[in-house]
């Protein structure tokens, strides 16, 4: 039984009572955010325990230089990393004098709560000063997703005494990264001001030059109990101190108003101004009307995204925590931003950009958004493709290769057997474009952006694979797949499977772009410079493309020479060696036949209609008992599978694992922060799993079952202009269409016409 840190509720995250031991884990759980910036859920006032102070402004980054013990040629100079910014949620409270540490005072009722439906963080306290005085503090907190640049936080405390009071909102430039490489400040402070009522602090990023001012204005219930502020400004904080008396039973409440304006949305020189005067904009709204313009538009998300499962109330808490982070990191709105491995909830993986998005997010976009936004995700690798066509010529390699990592395009990994080799990523990238043309029927992006992107990357695997004359074959050596567990390794199935498919789709858009749009066809075969002696290259590399298996057993290999690893199964394990990546020596994880991730399998989901069941039952039976789940992608792929094979109880179980992997603290990792690419995996395994979504014959297919422990569970789809609903109960599935034109589809392989709601009895 794993241990619950929240209490089990369908809406709300809550830590019930005080622990200051594991609030690095709670800070993580009940992070909020609004795609524009989020932060942790760290406690406004002072607090001298265990914390990660994080408050991070999307698209902010710094390069910080790379630190290696063994500088190797090809490694990029920095990692640029989504900065901790500066705190504005800071209140600092004096009593009699004392400072209010949290972790001092006497605690004597504690609840801190996220609320999933409308992002609001809220808090109670009831503490006794070190001179026995009892106070209640309530706070209320929320990033407003209606107007981005704008946080609020609501705050109140009572005394149950006669005391003399200090609180003083600031804003807290000091900042720094956990993870800073040379543990240097990426922030210079550009100015500040602080008055009774308003202050502000706009700093910038050394090297990246990014300008971000958070403006913050205060407003009291009534005044009664100051007499007498001071303003305060020095380096790089700003804050008002009010100092009163309250009497017993009397109570104060603040609102802190807070606008945080960039120099990505503005000119350098007017951010500051811009801060204030779009906080002013607000000034006459109370925390209550601008909470309710945020809620509305979480509302609006949920009606969208939700699914609703009954019978099981830790799970559907499990699936709204996944979709809820998902939509507090991602909104869409800027192609310009992506999705961090930790979103804006911790500072690992730097923020930037992974294959994470194109293999895991992009189909929760395509499922719960308009296309605009799956669109936006397609245009941020379109925009970055000079970069990664540098990239590939820095390897002296043609064609274009995507970064491992990355903020703007530049590679930032430096670790040679990923940088270098793990080049898989390329695929993902272009699978990426043929998923969102096959749900979106929207071919004319393969006109206007997707084709040039195909054809680079297809460059790039044309020139990276090398023909070996003795087998008469292409291999891919020195790769690492998926599975970071074996390294520098020959001919990775899942790589060189996805290199084969990735030119075969090039050729096929090329063939569609000539009959469709042969006026695109001919600007981009000359802007390309492509050549018929290069297409009959990539034709030759189609057939000729090894791929390693073994014919007997049935199965894809992971790699040339897999099976001469010893071959021991994870049950066969004793539960001390794992995880692995924690236990055992690099070296022992390199010779083990031991599986990070899905890799094989991986391959086998995305090319779902090219592989029979058989062989899907075949390759998972081999390699789900070898494979350990170390990343938080992995086990979403293999319930999928597991689902589509019918193997009901396996994919109910690696769902769990996935749906409650941050909330259960799984991998004994959340304090660093939230898995949110992950996330998308686990709205898949709903959706793709025990939904059976695929698309077959250019039709949305559904083939679903319901977990034994479930009553019913209901999903929403935005496929093709149309919203339908899918609620999945054991004795059969109804489907509704809530918006847009009837719509042919297949259930359980069926075909039927969806034009207003049916019901269709299992078998
Ligand atoms: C996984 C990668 C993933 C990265 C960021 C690693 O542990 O192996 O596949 O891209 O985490 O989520």
């Amino acid at each position: 039984m794993m241990k619950q840190y929240v209490l089990e509720h369908e809406w709300e995250l809550t830590e019930d009572g005080f622990h200051p031991e594991t609030n690095e884990i709670y800070e993580s759980l009940l992070s909020i955010g609004n795609g524009h910036m989020g932060g942790r859920a760290n406690f406004e006032e002072d607090f001298s325990g265990n914390t990660l102070q994080g408050t991070y402004v999307g698209g902010i980054y710094y390069p910080d230089k790379t630190r290696v013990g063994w500088w190797k040629n090809g490694y990029p100079e920095y990692f640029a990393k989504v900065l901790n910014a500066t705190n504005f949620i800071g209140i600092r409270i004096e009593i009699d004098g004392d400072l209010v540490d949290l972790a001092k005072v006497n605690i004597i009722d504690f609840k801190r709560s996220t609320n999933m439906k409308n992002g609001l963080l809220s808090k109670k306290i009831i503490f006794d000063t070190s001179k026995g005085k009892r106070f209640t503090i309530h706070s209320e907190r929320f990033f407003s997703l209606s107007d981005p640049e704008l946080a609020c936080i609501s705050y109140k405390l009572t005394s149950e005494n006669s005391a003399s009071i200090k609180i003083t909102p600031y804003l807290d430039g000091n900042i720094k990264n956990q993870d800073a490489n040379y543990d240097e400040l990426f922030w210079e402070s550009i100015s500040s001001e602080a008055t009774k009522y308003q202050s502000s602090l706009t700093m910038k990023t050394l090297k990246t030059d990014f300008v971000v001012s958070v403006a913050s204005s205060y407003s009291w219930s009534s005044e009664f109990w100051i007499s007498d502020f001071n303003v305060i400004e020095k380096n790089k904080f700003t804050a008002t101190e009010f100092c009163g008396s309250l009497n017993k039973g009397e109570s104060v409440h603040l609102t802190k108003y807070i606008n945080v304006s960039t120099s990505r949305d503005y000119d350098t020189n007017d951010v500051t101004k811009k801060a204030s005067s779009n906080l002013n904009f607000h000034n006459k709204d109370s925390f209550e009307s601008l909470f309710l313009k945020s809620e509305a538009k979480w509302k609006s998300h949920w009606d969208h995204c939700d699914i609703k499962i009954e019978g099981d109330s830790s799970a559907q808490q499990g699936i709204r925590f996944n979709i809820f982070h998902l939509n507090q990191t991602y909104t869409g709105i800027d192609s310009r931003l992506n999705i961090g491995p930790k979103g804006f909830t911790g500072e690992k993986y730097g923020g930037s950009t992974y294959w994470d998005t194109e293999a895991y997010c992009l189909p929760f976009y395509l499922g719960t958004s308009d296309e605009s936004i799956s669109k936006n995700l397609l245009l941020y690798r379109y925009n970055q493709l000079d970069k990664a066509i540098e990239n590939a010529s820095k390897l002296g390699l043609a064609g274009a290769l995507y970064p491992m990592v990355t903020m703007n395009g530049e590679e930032c990994h430096n670790e040679w057997e990923i940088t270098f080799e793990e080049i898989h990523r390329n695929a993902a990238i272009s699978y990426a474009i043929f998923n969102y043309v096959r749900y979106t029927g929207d071919e004319s992006y393969l006109a206007s952006n997707g084709f040039e992107v195909l054809a680079q990357i297809s460059r790039f695997w044309a020139d990276r694979v090398n023909y070996n004359p003795y087998k008469d074959v292409y291999m891919l050596l020195g790769v690492t797949g998926p599975n970071e567990y074996d390294n520098n390794i020959n001919n990775n199935w899942y790589t060189n499977r996805m290199a084969k498919w990735n030119l075969e789709y090039t050729l096929e858009v090329l063939s569609l772009l000539e009959h469709k749009y042969p006026k695109d066809h001919s600007r981009l075969m000359s802007k390309l410079n492509i050549t018929d002696k290069e297409l009959k290259t990539w034709n030759v590399i189609i057939n000729k493309m090894y791929l390693p298996e073994d014919k007997d057993m049935g199965i894809f290999l992971q790699q040339d020479g897999y099976l001469d690893k010893e071959q021991i199964l994870v049950e066969d394990l004793d539960a001390k060696h794992l995880p692995l990546n924690q236990n055992w020596s690099w070296d022992r994880i390199l010779r083990s036949c031991f599986i990070k991730q899905a890799d094989v399998l991986q391959g086998l989901f995305f090319l779902y209609d090219q592989y029979d069941l058989d062989v899907k039952k075949k390759n998972f039976d081999f390699y789900e008992p070898r494979t350990v789940h170390e990343s938080s992608l992995s086990p979403c792929v293999h319930s999928i599978i597991a689902s589509e094979l019918g193997y009901e109880d396996k994919a109910y179980e690696l769902y769990l694992r996935t749906a409650r992997l941050d909330l259960d603290n799984y991998n004994n990792d959340t304090e660093d922060g939230l898995h949110i690419t992950s996330m998308a995996g686990t709205w898949m395994s709903v959706v793709y799993g025990f939904g059976g979504f695929k698309i077959i014959d250019d039709k949305l297919s559904l083939n679903p079952f319901i977990p034994k422990a479930w009553t019913n569970y209901t999903f929403k789809l935005n496929f093709r202009s149309r919203i339908l609903s899918v609620g999945v109960k054991h004795d059969g599935v109804h489907l509704e269409l809530i918006n847009g034109l009837p719509l042919d589809l297949l259930i359980n392989s069926k075909s039927y016409t969806l034009s207003s709601s049916m019901f269709i009895k299992s078998n």
